[in-house]
């Protein structure tokens, strides 16, 4: 077991009707806020919109609005929000949506006190300063945003998708109604259990001797998604408990809880899929469940089959009896069937961007790799690997 540092500094509200708290937590740090929500009428539909402002006008607080949030939330939005805020002396931001409002509440609230291009920010994450406050009220289960201290920002004009990570960006609440995700379509709800899982597979397929109760830990949650995620992508979509038991875990999937005692954090598919994000506006969750199966085949051998079959038998239910490369091998299957029963595609030429042109993948990779020329995870990855997997 690694020796770690733990700090989650955000507060949590969870349940029926928390919405309704925004306004009196906002009014703590001022009477104007800026709500954010796709702008698509998702929000006004789930009735979380029509909640959130009743309490922030109960409460004496002003707001103004950031409309039109993309996933994969682009800089261009983070500059116009930075903008607002200044002009109209924004005190708190309130994020109405999944990872891709709640991460563009959180750059702008780094970029605010910074004179320039929020980009730059990203690049440099020195240059973030008296960031502003961010009460998140997540309408999906997927990324956590509303409880990590991450955002993915994507530059258009580049094609980078990047994160900008520091500690002053974790919400300080998190209001989290599980009633308001009932409404995300299958495809959404299985992206987003997808993603949940990848979140706690990158740091869970680790060799770290002594980790045994992150591990533990780890395949329990997975096993939240598993049955969850089932009865709300084809049984049940409106079923308080599995949403419920799906938002609590996403919460909880990227705030590093998990990732102590662990070796360090080391993902490979997330890099890779950030590509696809950046070059083809992929679905984030659709392009993380497709790569993983396909990762995991390419890095099968013998050093890694004990955890894959572990991760069979105690996540998936496979019998531990018999060969341990059969285990691993049908453990990889079972996973790829589970996301296609929930209704994800098995390759990228069949999910909604199409892939048939490879020109893009050397770049790609060359994107992927980062700064230090190769994915330092399970196993590590060169450029022709990840070549090999977006081929695959
Ligand atoms: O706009 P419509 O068609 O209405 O669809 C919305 C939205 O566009 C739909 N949706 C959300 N809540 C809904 C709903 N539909 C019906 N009812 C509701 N209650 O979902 C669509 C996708 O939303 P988005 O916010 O993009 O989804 P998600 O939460 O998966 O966020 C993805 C973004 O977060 C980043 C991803 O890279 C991607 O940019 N990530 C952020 C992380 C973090 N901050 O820690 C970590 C993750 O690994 C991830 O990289
Ligand atoms: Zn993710």
């Amino acid at each position: 077991m690694q020796d770690f540092y733990y700090s989650v500094p955000t507060k949590v509200y969870f349940g029926k009707g928390v919405a309704g708290k925004a306004g009196e937590l906002a009014r703590q740090y001022g009477t104007k806020a800026m709500i954010l929500h796709y702008g698509d009428g998702v929000v006004e539909k789930i009735g979380l919109y029509d909640t959130v402002v009743k309490s922030l006008k109960e409460n004496g607080v002003d707001f103004v609005e950031l409309k039109g949030i993309l996933p994969n939330p682009r800089i261009t939005k983070i500059d116009e929000g930075v903008a607002i805020c200044k002009k109209e002396d924004v005190k708190v931001l309130i994020p109405l949506g999944g990872g891709s409002c709640i991460d563009t509440a959180k750059a702008i609230a780094s970029c605010v006190h910074y004179d320039g291009p929020a980009w730059d920010v990203v690049l440099d994450s020195s240059l973030a300063k008296d960031n502003l406050p961010v009460i998140a009220i997540p309408t999906l289960a997927a990324t956590g945003s509303d409880m990590d201290s991450d955002a993915m920002v994507c530059n258009e004009a580049t094609n980078d998708k990047m994160s900008l990570n520091i500690p002053e960006q974790f919400p300080v609440y998190s209001l989290s109604d599980p009633t308001y995700t009932c409404t995300v379509p299958r495809r959404q709800t299985a992206a987003g259990t997808a993603d949940i899982m990848s979140h706690i597979m990158e740091v869970y397929f680790s060799k770290t001797p002594g980790a045994f109760f992150s591990d533990r830990i780890m395949e329990a949650m997975l096993k939240t998604c598993v049955k969850y995620g089932t009865i709300a992508c084809c049984e049940d979509p409106s079923n308080y408990e599995a949403r419920a038991n799906l938002l609590w875990a996403a919460s909880w999937g990227c705030n590093g809880f998990f990732d102590c005692g662990k070796i360090g954090r080391r993902w490979s598919v997330h890099p890779m899929e950030h590509q696809l994000g950046a070059y083809y506006d992929e679905t984030h969750g659709i392009g993380i469940a497709i790569l993983t199966p396909h990762w995991m085949r390419y890095i099968l051998n013998e050093d890694t089959k004990d955890m894959f079959a572990t991760f069979g038998i105690n996540v998936l239910g496979l019998s531990a009896e018999g060969d341990t490369m059969y285990t691993a091998k049908k453990a990889i299957d079972t996973l790829e069937a589970l996301f296609r029963s929930w209704g994800i595609p098995e390759n990228l030429r069949e999910s909604g961007i199409g892939i048939t042109d490879k020109s893009k993948f050397e770049i790609m990779a060359e994107k992927a790799l980062g700064p230090a020329g190769r994915i330092n995870g399970f196993v590590p990855l060169d450029k022709q690997d990840v070549i090999n997997i977006y081929d695959a």
